[in-house]
């Protein structure tokens, strides 16, 4: 290329560059709305003021959206109970505090950053869109002041951490807009129970409306939706106290189009873009049809999800209390505590709800920690991967009182849970083996 063609180039290239947006906003060079928008890199996404639809167009939201998705599909709002009700004259700036601040001309702040890092120079910070979705707060020196990823809305994207911290009994929440029209604060959420600090739960106001299986190794296997070319990767990573929760998907461009995220109507939905048929695609939801719901088989019934319609059974050795087992079941012989109680397993199962976590068990010891005590009603044991153990790969889960929200899965999704029976009670389900320990008991 002689010298000629290359100016040219050059000249073009910086042509284009100022027709294009940027990804970055540099302190000197605000976004001034309604027009201006940063673009991430890659084109999948875009920030800038939006107004939801069908709403009459009063209300304003600095948000992150799909760029290339044509049904505007927000990811992320930044000022959702406070939204702008003038829009010619609001700006998006970093200040010289190396701060974001969305403000108007006359100079009300509808949101801004706050960090926990402080900075000696201050001025310099410069914010990026960056490919995965990601707004990031950098300082001059490239220490990140802030990010979009720490301050969830109502979506998970892939790479985006979920976080709980088990002993400050804090976590990281997805709460859902009020309405599609309405991005503020709704009724519905997703976090981490932090009293076990093992489990997620949906949330209806401060009522449990779902609850994960407790986390194990398990989790980490990858799931395939069917006919899909791509593969989705889960990992939860223990770090101390903190436990994260987060996503990947082995096709890069197709896992930008993927995400999970807490729909207003209380559904937590895998949801992938399907250009052909120009929509999302529900890949999987939560709670899901029949008994899938918190509790919705009575104690001691298990909702059995291997069956077309969901629905409430009871585990051998109980029968209905009621009519059936959806109002719960109850034993058909009491436990004798000292004398000859055993474990029945039931394989493949979500274990109940509300455990209690005893650390650095071996599997013998934490069933010798069930049977020592008569109130134990059931235990489980597993393994976890290095990254989720934090040094003890032991997950000894021991249940008290009454069990409920249990679930019958696929082999892939449940694990073994050890129920304990009064000494004399037969099997009558040939599928759920019966286990006996060989230990004396040493209730006092
Ligand atoms: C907006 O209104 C149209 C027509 O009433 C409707 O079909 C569409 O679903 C609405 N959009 C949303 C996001 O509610
Ligand atoms: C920072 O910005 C504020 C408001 O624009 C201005 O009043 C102040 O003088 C600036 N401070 C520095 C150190 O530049
Ligand atoms: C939570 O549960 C209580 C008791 O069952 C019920 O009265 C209340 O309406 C529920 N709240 C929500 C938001 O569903
Ligand atoms: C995408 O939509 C088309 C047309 O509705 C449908 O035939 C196809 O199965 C969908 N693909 C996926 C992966 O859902
Ligand atoms: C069976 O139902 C009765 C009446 O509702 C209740 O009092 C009892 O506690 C239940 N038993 C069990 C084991 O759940
Ligand atoms: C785990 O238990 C073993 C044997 O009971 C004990 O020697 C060890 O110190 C314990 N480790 C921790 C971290 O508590
Ligand atoms: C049995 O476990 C319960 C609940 O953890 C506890 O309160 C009780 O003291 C234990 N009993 C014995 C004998 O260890
Ligand atoms: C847990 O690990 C131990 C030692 O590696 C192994 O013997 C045991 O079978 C494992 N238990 C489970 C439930 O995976």
């Amino acid at each position: 290329m002689d010298l000629a063609s290359l100016s040219t180039s050059l000249f073009l290239l910086s042509l284009v560059s100022l027709c294009i947006s940027d990804d970055q906003l540099e302190p000197a060079k605000p976004l001034v709305f309604p027009n201006d928008k940063l673009i991430s890199n890659n084109g999948f996404f875009a920030l800038g003021l939006f107004s939801p639809a069908n709403s009459s167009s009063t209300r304003f939201y600095l948000g992150i959206w799909y760029n290339n998705v044509p049904e505007h599909t927000v990811v992320w709002v930044a000022n959702r109970d406070n939204p702008i009700t003038i829009s010619s004259a609001a700006t998006l700036a970093v200040t010289n505090r190396s701060e974001l601040v969305l403000s108007d001309t006359e100079g009300r702040i509808y949101w801004t950053t706050t960090s926990s890092v402080t900075t000696t120079g201050g001025a310099g910070a410069i914010a990026a869109l960056l490919n995965d979705g990601n707004l990031v707060l950098r300082s001059s020196e490239g220490a990140v002041l802030w990010q979009s990823f720490d301050h969830p809305t109502d979506t998970l994207l892939p790479g985006m951490p979920l976080r709980m911290n088990y002993r400050m009994h804090i976590t990281q929440q997805l709460v859902s807009w009020k309405s599609p029209e309405d991005p503020s604060t709704g009724d519905f959420s997703v976090g981490g129970d932090v009293s076990s600090g093992i489990q997620f739960f949906i949330w209806h106001g401060s009522n449990i409306s779902w609850r994960s299986p407790p986390l194990s190794s398990a989790m980490n296997s990858p799931y395939q939706p069917s006919d899909a070319s791509y593969v989705i990767f889960t990992s939860v990573v223990v770090n101390g106290d903190e436990i994260s929760l987060t996503y990947s998907v082995s096709d890069g461009s197709v896992g930008l189009q993927l995400h999970t995220r807490i729909a207003y109507t209380g559904r937590y939905e895998y949801r992938i873009w399907n250009s052909t048929a120009s929509a999302w695609t529900v890949l999987d939801r939560h709670p899901g049809p029949g008994c899938d719901g918190y509790a919705s088989c009575g104690p001691f019934s298990y909702c059995d999800v291997t069956e077309a319609v969901p629905t409430c059974k009871c585990p051998d050795g109980f029968e209905p209390n009621g009519s059936t087992p959806s109002g719960g079941c109850a034993r058909k012989e009491m436990l004798r505590c000292g004398d000859g109680d055993h474990f029945t397993t039931l394989p493949h199962v979500k274990t109940p709800a509300m455990p209690v976590f005893v650390r650095n068990r071996s599997s013998d010891g934490c069933a010798a920690e069930c049977l020592g005590n008569c109130s134990c009603k059931a235990y489980a044991y597993a393994n976890m991967s290095s990254a989720m153990s934090g040094g003890d790969p032991s997950r000894c889960l021991l249940w008290f009182g009454e069990l409920v929200d249990m679930g019958k899965y696929t082999h892939i999704d449940g694990e073994d849970l050890y129920l304990r029976l009064a000494g004399s009670t037969e099997p009558n389900n040939w599928k759920w083996a019966r286990l006996a320990f060989p230990f004396s008991s040493s209730c006092s």
